[in-house]
């Protein structure tokens, strides 16, 4: 079986996708500063898979730490997660971001090229379409960045282009995600942000908690059903799973491919507070505050190039989600503890 290589392993997206990729019997080795990820995520891993991965800690802007990982571990592909991702730190300080992202990634890649790692699935972001003319989105859509961070996942992913176009790369999946949330079925690994999270479900299910008050919900007078914003939430595990069929592609086939990750359906910050009261019986108050500067009425994918490339498609609905992310934060993120 293939061995991968996973930069930003320990993350949120990272860790589900290594639990995925061993269940499914590949070599997985995670790579990870430890920068926005909790240091037990590997032993909760082994937990949940049973398999004890190695562990690399690095940033992937020490190109010596990377040619020494890739010496040590040879790998057939690697799997880009490591970023930074935070959209208002990104216009808070913008150079942190550039380099972090972009800088680490043209070290990553140099580092792979000289080792004659030629394969990769890259972590993009629907970020890069802004504000969309219409939905769903589909990836022949105008890409118009918004923000620092946006401007970053564009860099990165025409670097990438450029690398298979010039033969430096054999093949290259880029992977537009929109947005992420829930947790494994388990409830041994999820998403725990650092500090007050800025994203709707790990504050919905802080609120839950009782760690916040209420919700804010900004706005409810985007011309979407309910007035709130819309966007395309995916189950983590959905989206882990379309990594395992991107990464075949990309083992199989010599070239590049772009493809929107998400469920083709939107639904509203409101529907998703109904959902979490339906989902796991807690009632999240809530407060209509003015709308968040640089949010989008609505945004959701057109997933079918996914579908027709990778034969993909998300199958776990929003209730799922809800339940899943608070069997995780319930379970582990409000003690730290694991269960
Ligand atoms: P995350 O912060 O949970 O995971 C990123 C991991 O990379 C963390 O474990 C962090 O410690 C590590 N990391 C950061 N900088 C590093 C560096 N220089 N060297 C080594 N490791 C480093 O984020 P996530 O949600 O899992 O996101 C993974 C990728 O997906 C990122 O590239 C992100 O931009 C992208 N993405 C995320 C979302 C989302 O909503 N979560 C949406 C679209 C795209
Ligand atoms: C979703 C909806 C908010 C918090 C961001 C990044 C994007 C991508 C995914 C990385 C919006 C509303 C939120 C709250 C709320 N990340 N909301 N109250 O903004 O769609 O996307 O994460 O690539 O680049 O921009 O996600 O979860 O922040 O917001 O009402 O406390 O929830 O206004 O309508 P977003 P989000």
């Amino acid at each position: 079986m293939a061995r991968i290589l996973l930069t930003g392993g320990a993350g949120f997206i990272g860790s589900h996708t290594a639990a995925v990729l061993l269940e499914r019997g590949y070599d997985v080795v995670l790579l990870d500063d430890f920068s926005n990820a909790a240091r037990d995520v590997p032993e909760r891993l082994r937990r949940v898979t049973g398999v004890s991965l190695p562990l690399i800690e690095a940033d992937i802007r020490d190109e010596a730490a990377m040619a020494a990982a890739l010496a040590a571990f040879p790998v057939d592909a690697v799997i880009h997660f490591a970023a930074k991702k935070a959209v208002g730190e990104s216009e808070a300080d913008p150079l942190s971001y550039y380099d972090s992202n972009i800088v680490g990634t043209v070290r990553l890649l140099t580092a792979m090229h000289r080792a004659g790692v030629d394969r990769i699935v890259f972590s993009s972001s629907a970020t890069v379409y802004g504000e969309p003319d219409v939905c769903p989105i589909t990836e022949a859509a105008a890409l118009r960045v918004t923000n620092v961070y946006g401007r970053t996942k564009l860099v990165m992913e025409g670097m990438i282009t450029d690398l298979v176009r010039t033969g430096t790369l054999k093949a290259a999946a880029i992977l537009r995600y929109f947005n992420p949330v829930g947790a494994h079925p388990s409830g041994l690994i999820g998403e725990d942000p650092r500090g007050v999270p800025a994203n709707l479900m790990p504050y919905l299910c802080q609120v839950a908690e009782g760690r916040h008050p209420h919700l804010n919900v900004f706005g409810d007078d985007y011309p979407t059903h309910d007035g709130s914003g819309v966007r395309d939430f995916i189950h983590i595990m959905d989206l882990a799973e379309a990594h395992e069929a991107a990464l075949r592609r990309v083992l199989a086939r010599d070239g590049d491919f772009t493809v929107n990750l998400g469920t083709g359906t939107g639904y509203s910050v409101l529907d998703m507070v109904k959902a979490f009261a339906s989902a796991t019986g807690v009632k999240v108050p809530y407060e209509i505050v003015p709308r968040r500067p640089g949010d989008v009425a609505a945004c959701y994918a057109d997933p079918t190039m996914a579908a027709n490339l990778l034969g993909w498609h998300a199958t776990r609905g929003i209730e799922t989600m809800c339940r899943d992310a608070w069997r995780w934060q319930s379970k582990v993120a409000l003690t730290n503890q694991a269960p």
